[in-house]
């Protein structure tokens, strides 16, 4: 019984209520009458034409004339009568939904049929309309009704597809996905696809309810937890590399982003977290970074011994000399200035610290080929001038070229004459002959070169000259 009220108190509401936009409506419907009393039918088509003069409406007096106008051509709302000849009009509107027909149809009811209108409404009827309320207004807001339903009906069919399809796209991604609600306590994991289950060895009951920390193990470094902390306070997205641990006790790396969510009123209600094996690639490349060190290594007991400890390839910045006392600089360096500026400066200092004519020049000559390697290479660099109270002067060219590869740096730096692209160029072999020591760090941030020489010689033979 509450059903009939219910539908009652519907239709009654909806139809005697003009909804914003009602005005808006077209007037061109294209509309199906489906009833075997001729009297009913026109009643129906002439209600209708009174507020919607262009309506298209058609006529069908049988079960079977309905089934083939419905499959001729579409409509935008059908009146369905129930007695039919051939058949009853639930059973046609059952088969017309079984068939994904989803055009809004309005039941016209005998009086006293509520049963009906129920049954009708169950069967996906969008709305019911007793034959004894036929009136021109009445059909009216049946049809803007039962089209403003549909209208919604559809829209949540689509939202439906949607939510199915994105359903769908994350249960089949390759990364782990994870869902948690930020609106309990300790951000539980709500959701968990199949690749995360695969990564982790967890399967989803085993995660349902916890936070993702049960991944971390000894090896997880705080700094990256620290991130996650920070960008979790303030709400914000965030990428972090973590070492986790499967449950079978392996440790992988976790390529971990965090993304929230939010509600209509912007408060966060979930957190998406996606995760990524990359321990392969991490594994390549640590593997290519100890090669990397080992040849440098290599390299520089190489060079050391070659130029009887002239060169010295550092492999970070913490290896290069300390500055002395600074004496000038830093001059900015490019093709078109500063390079005369910096050997003018070398020449001061050198003056300054008492090095002898023939041992000046030799700096000079050095310096400036230094720092036209740096603009030839990298378009632009710096220099800096430094003094030392034992008599020895120091010069740093440096340069945010793209470097020099392990496997040039034995050409680039003692091969007399050698010059290509992203080498020291030609005059790096002359350097070396000329200053006392010099000490070269490159990588692909750039490049230094610290130049120094003594007011006296080193005592040291050098097989390499
Ligand atoms: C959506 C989401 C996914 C997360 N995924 C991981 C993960 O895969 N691995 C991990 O070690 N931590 C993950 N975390 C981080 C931990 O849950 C937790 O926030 C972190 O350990 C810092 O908090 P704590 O100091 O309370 O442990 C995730 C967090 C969220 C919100």
């Amino acid at each position: 019984m509450s059903d009939y009220i219910h539908l009652y108190s519907g239709i009654c509401g909806k139809a005697l209520q003009e909804q914003p936009g009602d005005n808006d409506m077209q007037d061109h419907f294209k509309i199906l009458v489906v009833d075997d009393d001729a009297l009913d039918r026109r009643a129906v088509r002439r209600g209708l034409h009174k507020h919607h003069q262009g309506a298209d409406v058609q006529e069908a007096a049988t079960f079977s004339e309905a089934m083939e106008a419905i499959h001729t051509r579409p409509f935008d709302c059908v009146f369905l009568d129930h007695h039919l000849p051939d058949g009853n009009g639930l059973g046609w509107l059952v088969s017309l939904r079984e068939g994904g027909d989803n055009t809004p149809v309005v039941m016209l009811t005998g009086h006293g049929d509520e049963k009906l209108a129920v049954e009708a409404i169950k069967a996906g009827a969008s709305d019911y309309l007793p034959k004894d309320d036929l009136t021109p207004g009445m059909l009216d807001h049946c049809l803007r009704s039962a089209l403003r339903f549909h209208q919604s009906q559809e829209q949540m069919r689509r939202a439906q597809e949607d939510l199915h399809l994105r359903d769908r796209a994350i249960a089949a991604a390759s990364n782990g996905i994870v869902i948690c609600d930020a609106r309990q306590a300790d951000y539980p994991i709500i959701y968990c696809n199949p690749a995360f289950a695969v990564m982790t060895g967890y399967p989803a009951a085993e995660v349902i309810g916890r936070n993702c920390r049960f991944l971390q193990g000894p090896e997880t470094d705080d700094h990256g937890l620290q991130q996650v902390r920070e960008c979790l306070r303030a709400g914000r997205e965030c990428l972090v590399v973590l070492r986790n641990y499967r449950k079978d006790g392996s440790p992988f790396w976790n390529q971990l982003t965090i993304s929230p969510t939010r509600g209509a009123g912007g408060e966060i209600t979930h957190l998406i977290g996606v995760q990524t094996d990359i321990t392969e690639q991490r594994d390549a490349e640590d593997a290519l970074r100890l090669n990397v060190a080992r040849q440098q290594a290599l390299l520089r007991d190489m060079f050391a011994s070659v130029t009887d400890g002239r060169l010295t390839l550092c492999a970070s910045e913490d290896d290069l000399p300390q500055s002395h006392t600074r004496f000038a600089g830093p001059v900015p360096l490019s093709r078109a200035s500063g390079i005369r500026e910096l050997r003018r400066l070398t020449m001061g200092a050198c003056e300054a610290a008492g090095l002898p004519d023939e041992r000046r020049y030799d700096l000079e000559t050095a310096v400036g080929e230094a720092a036209m390697n740096a603009v030839v290479h990298a378009g632009t660099g710096t220099g800096h001038v430094f003094t030392h109270e034992r008599g020895a002067v120091q010069v740093w060219v440096e340069d945010e070229g793209k470097g020099i590869t392990v496997e040039d740096l034995p050409n680039a730096t003692l091969r007399r004459g050698y010059t290509t692209a992203g080498t020291l160029g030609h005059g790096f072999k002359m350097i070396i002959l000329t200053v006392d020591k010099v000490f070269l760090r490159t990588d692909t941030g750039g490049t230094t070169v610290v130049l120094e020489t003594e007011r006296v010689p080193p005592a040291a033979s050098w097989p390499f000259a």
